[in-house]
């Protein structure tokens, strides 16, 4: 073809799908027009991630009735959405793993036959966007061009989608400048499932009631989502990008991507640590990420870089190195007030997305635990009138607010930077009422990987289902692991390798109650006594004894200034019922007995002698 010839080329694939003079990429918007094809959209817009595009699509929303601009005075800039009742958290068990090989996706994921899955998805995409705008967002996971960064391409039916895509992660044009004519992308289909009839009336939140499909095809790197609006099942660049598809990735590449918040520790030497944490869903990333010590603890300070996902790889100097893929927080609203989280209220102030919080009488939100008293009315989520003697919540108990990280006060300076920050602590918490002492470090790197691929942990609303319910969530990747757990053990188990000088890991446990069923640990900010801790093993100044369980603080290794804690209090929070781990050894072992011949023989040999101390202790 000479030169002529691939411009008109080009030009009539942009014109088939009304895409801008800048977008070059000729697979891209042949890709494209088989999704408006398929899913046969009214019209076809493409994202430039401007701000007078986001107003736009917020002040049409406004229209609609799907958002409530907030009180500018109170909230500038800021909107509140109501989701349908049925659509309020992610949907694991409507979340599939569609490898070609079903042992590929394993025992903890849905996995279906990719060819069989393909069918179902042709049939529910025909002519799903009909009487809709179908957006094509483009977006960078890591900072535009780093080399540790991907590009995705999300095409939504929903502007909510493109708006909060926007503020999570860096969405517009300049990915086109990335990506050029044939960078690679990971293409991302999503649709609200609700077409339109010619003059029929939108839903103020459109959903699909009956049917929610949430796929991946790990070996081609798709992802295809259906039928919900909400949070991971709809942002796609977030659990279905950032860690399904990306931690296969990282297992064919040498990587990480792991449920984890990273954060920077500056002690009163000016001494910089990097700590990254993996809890599982509403477990307390966001808190720590944010956390503000204790003014006893002078002079030490805690920087944000992410607060959800981390992109981990080996770097030159012998350290592992983490990225932030996202540019926002879609945090979670109950809970959060100046006591628990000032730095979150603060990133707060303004430009917010809200989603199934209460609305006050004034125009501003409101959330369980958001304030000491409780208004005395309120919209609820549902946009019902509401009091406090409603006996129902005001906010969903999964309630989130969506913000651009560049809002939050504590944001480290180093949080945008291409080639991360090396890490010297991974950190595993859960939610555990009992069972799981406050910390314990392990003496190896063996040792670690098998206390985290065990970790047990109450399940909360961030998912659909039953709350409260202890579940094993081996490294808070539960919901999350693109393949079979027993390969990401063994990639794990790998990695400790992969560096000279692997981070030291470690397991926490803010959640244990006391004998009145009242969390036993203040935690917060008091979790910098612990994080301190940390922070000094890692330097090889800490003190600990060793136990059954691991390498534990004494009651003296820990800093208590400022704080009145008992030594009784503190025994009770690391004891180590022995009861209770003959139970929890059994659901370790019931674990491993569903991974079969992929359970690492390095993780056989961890369980015998973590057994063999634990029989042993008095
Ligand atoms: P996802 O965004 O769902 O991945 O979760 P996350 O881990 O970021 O959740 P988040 O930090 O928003 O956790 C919120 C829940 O954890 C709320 O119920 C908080 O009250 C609770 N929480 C956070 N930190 C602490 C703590 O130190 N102690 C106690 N008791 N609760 C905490
Ligand atoms: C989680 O559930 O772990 C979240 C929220 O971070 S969502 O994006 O909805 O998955
Ligand atoms: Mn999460």
């Amino acid at each position: 073809m000479n030169q002529s010839d691939s411009l008109s080329v080009l030009a009539a694939a942009q014109a088939a799908v009304d895409a801008p003079w800048y977008v070059r990429h000729l697979r891209l918007l042949g890709w494209v027009r088989e999704i408006a094809d398929l899913t046969k959209p009214e019209r076809v817009l493409w994202c430039d991630g401007s701000q007078a595009e986001y107003d736009g699509l917020c002040a049409e929303m406004v229209a609609a009735g799907t958002l409530t601009k907030l009180d500018p005075a109170k909230r500038p800039n800021s909107y509140l959405a109501r989701s349908d009742p049925s659509d309020v958290a992610r949907v694991e068990d409507r979340t599939f793993i569609c490898s070609a090989k079903e042992e590929d996706s394993g025992p903890t994921n849905n996995w279906r036959a990719p060819a069989e899955m393909r069918k179902t998805l042709a049939g529910l995409f025909d002519g799903c966007m009909r009487g809709r705008t179908m957006y094509v967002v483009p977006f960078s996971m890591g900072p535009l061009g780093s080399h540790i960064a991907h590009i995705g391409i999300e095409i939504s039916d929903s502007p909510y989608v493109a708006v909060n895509m926007k503020l999570m992660t860096r969405m517009g044009r300049a990915v086109f400048d990335v990506l050029r004519a044939e960078g690679p992308f990971v293409p991302c289909v999503h649709s609200v499932g609700m077409p339109l009839a010619a003059g029929q009336r939108d839903a103020r939140w459109p959903c699909n009631k009956e049917h929610k499909y949430i796929v991946h095809f790990p070996e081609t790197r798709e992802i295809w989502s259906y039928g919900s609006g909400y949070g991971g099942n709809a942002l796609l660049g977030k659990k279905c990008f950032a860690l399904r598809i990306a931690s296969v990735m990282g297992r064919d590449e040498g990587w990480l991507a792991e449920h984890m918040l990273i954060l920077g520790v500056t002690a009163p030497t000016g001494e910089k640590t990097y700590v990254t944490a993996a809890f599982p869903s509403a477990c307390g990333k966001t808190n720590f990420a944010m956390l503000i010590p204790p003014k006893a603890l002078a002079g030490w300070t805690v920087t944000t870089i992410g607060d959800d996902i981390a992109w981990i790889k080996p770097h030159a100097d012998g350290k592992l190195y983490a990225i932030n893929p996202e540019a926002g927080y879609f945090g979670v609203a109950p809970g959060t007030s100046y006591e628990s989280n000032p730095n979150a209220m603060d990133t707060l102030k303004a430009n917010v997305i809200f989603t199934n919080v209460a609305l006050t009488e004034d125009g501003d939100v409101w959330w369980e635990g958001m304030t000491k008293t409780t208004p005395a009315r309120l919209t609820d989520w549902q946009g019902n009138q509401w009091t406090p003697d409603s006996g129902r919540k005001a906010a969903h108990p999964n309630a989130r607010f969506t913000v651009a990280a560049t809002q939050c006060p504590s944001l480290d300076p180093n949080w945008d930077n291409p080639d991360g920050v090396p890490i010297d602590a991974f950190v595993f918490g859960a939610r555990r009422g009992d069972t799981v002492p406050l910390v314990v470090e392990a003496a190896s790197w063996e040792e670690g990987v098998y206390k985290a691929a065990t970790m047990g942990s109450e399940t909360t609303a961030a998912a659909a289902g039953k709350v409260g319910e202890v579940r094993r969530d081996p490294f808070a990747m539960l919901p999350f692991c693109g393949y079979h757990i027993g390969d990401y053990f063994a990639h794990w188990l790998k990695m400790g390798k992969a560096v000279a000088a692997p981070p030291k890991l470690f397991n926490v446990n803010w959640f244990r109650t006391d004998e009145n069923g009242k969390f036993a640990w203040p935690g917060f900010g008091q979790n910098m006594r612990v994080l301190q801790w940390i922070v000094e093993r890692c330097r090889s100044r800490g003190h600990a004894v060793e136990t059954p369980l691991g390498l534990e603080p004494a009651y003296g290794d820990l800093d208590w200034t400022g704080l009145d804690f008992a030594p009784e209090k503190f025994a009770a929070m690391m004891k180590a019922d022995h009861k209770l781990w003959v139970r929890e050894l059994a659901a370790h072992d019931e674990l491993f007995a569903k991974l079969g011949d992929k359970r690492p023989a390095a993780l056989s040999a961890e369980r015998a002698r973590l057994g063999a101390r634990l029989s042993a202790a008095p």
